[in-house]
């Protein structure tokens, strides 16, 4: 289950991608926004993270103008790993490294074919593991609060 959310800014993106999971045969739960009325992209995101850090979902994916906005609220969500993408390679290298589990797009900034090689791209790629594992649980020590100088 994938949880989808975005603001009044990518509604239109929001609608290429949920198409393309339904492609992908991926099932996704959409956290809103519904509407075209302008909102706060940060209540959105957090839907979505809270929703990927409590294990309901599996993967996230929030879009708003920039992606900027979404992906700073959503790294707030304890447990969440949240990577801003404007092209496949970053997709690629955040599942393998970083094990991001949520994607942000800006879709004022992309438009909607490279936005859909991005998410196919983060949905289908592997963490690696191995010494990278180190560093997510440094970014997770991190996260509360201990202290990671070497
Ligand atoms: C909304 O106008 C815009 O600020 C929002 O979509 C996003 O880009 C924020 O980071």
């Amino acid at each position: 289950m994938i949880a989808i959310a975005c603001d009044h800014a990518a509604l239109d993106m929001k609608r290429e991608i949920k198409a393309l999971l339904d492609e992908m045969g991926e099932t996704y739960h959409d956290f809103g926004t519904y509407t075209a009325d302008s909102c706060d992209y940060p209540v959105f995101a957090a839907r979505a993270a809270k929703a990927v850090a409590s294990g309901e979902c599996e993967k996230g994916i929030v879009i708003c103008g920039t992606g900027i906005g979404v992906s700073i609220a959503a790294n707030k969500v304890k447990g969440v790993r949240c990577a801003l993408c404007s092209e496949p390679y970053s997709a690629q290298l955040t599942r393998q490294h970083n094990n991001a589990n949520v994607l942000a797009i800006g879709a004022r900034v992309i438009g909607p074919e490279l936005a859909k090689m991005i998410v196919k791209t983060f949905l289908t790629t592997e963490f690696e593991g191995g010494r990278h594992q180190r560093r997510i649980d440094l970014l997770t020590a991190l996260e509360e609060g201990k202290d990671i100088e070497a």
